[in-house]
C-alpha cells in the first residue's frame, strides 16, 4: 500500500482479532514511530507493548488503578477493567517521556509522542493490520502512570490496540473544505 492510500484509507476499528503484527512487522512499525517529527531530536517517547499473557498484567494494573479511584467497584466492573487489554492481540502503550530540562517546550515533546503514535497506526494499517487508539482514565491515573514509568510531565498519550480487523467500518466522506480556508488578503 502506498503512503497516500494508507493515509486516506485508515479507519479505526474496535473489533480486532488475531493475528497481530509479528516481530518483523513490529520492527517496521516501531521504525515508523521513530520517524515522527521530533524538535531537537530528543526522542521524547517510550513504547511498551503487551501481547499474549502479558496483557493480563496490564489488566491487573488497570484494575489496581480503578480500585484506588473507586474502592467500592463491583466485581463485574473490576472484571471488565481486567479484560480491557484482551480487546486486541497487541496493545502498545505510547508514553511521552518529557525532558523537563530541555529547551524544547513540553507541549512539543508530547506532540512528538502523539505523532509517533499516529505513525504506528498508519504503519500498522499499511501492513494490513487494524486497530484503535484509546485513552480513557488509565492514561491519566497515577498508579498506571507509575507502573508504566511515567512521572512528572510525562504523559501516557494512548494505548494502541492492534491486530486484524474483524470487519471494516464504512469510511466517512467529509469534505476537507469544512475545516480548511485559504487566507484572503486583509485589504484585498
Ligand atoms: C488521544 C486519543 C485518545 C482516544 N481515546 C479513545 C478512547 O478511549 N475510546 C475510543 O473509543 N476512542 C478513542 N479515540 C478515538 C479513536 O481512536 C478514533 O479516532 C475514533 O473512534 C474515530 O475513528 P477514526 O480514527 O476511524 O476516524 C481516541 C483518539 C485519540 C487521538
Amino acid at each position: 500500500m502506498d503512503a497516500m492510500e494508507a493515509l486516506l484509507s485508515r479507519k479505526s476499528t474496535a473489533q480486532i482479532e488475531e493475528p497481530a503484527p509479528g516481530s518483523e512487522d513490529l520492527e517496521k512499525i516501531f521504525q515508523a514511530a521513530l520517524r515522527a517529527p521530533d524538535h531537537g531530536c530528543i526522542r521524547p517517547w517510550r513504547f511498551i507493548y503487551f501481547q499474549g499473557d502479558m496483557r493480563a498484567e496490564l489488566g491487573e494494573i488497570f484494575c489496581e488503578a480503578l480500585l484506588k479511584e473507586r474502592p467500592d467497584a463491583t466485581e463485574a466492573v473490576l472484571e471488565k477493567e481486567k479484560n480491557k487489554p484482551f480487546r486486541a492481540p497487541l496493545v502498545i502503550a505510547v508514553i511521552a517521556k518529557v525532558q523537563e530540562q530541555s529547551k524544547i517546550p513540553v507541549i512539543e515533546q508530547i506532540l512528538s509522542a502523539g505523532a509517533a503514535a499516529q505513525n504506528i497506526m498508519i504503519a500498522a494499517h499499511a501492513l494490513g493490520y487494524a486497530g484503535i487508539w484509546r485513552s480513557g482514565s488509565p492514561c491519566f491515573n497515577d498508579h498506571v502512570r507509575a507502573r508504566l514509568g511515567a512521572y512528572g510531565e510525562d504523559q501516557i498519550v494512548g494505548f494502541l490496540y492492534l491486530g486484524t480487523a474483524k470487519s471494516h467500518p464504512p469510511m466517512p466522506d467529509v469534505p476537507a473544505a469544512e475545516y480548511v480556508m485559504e487566507w484572503q488578503a486583509a485589504n484585498g
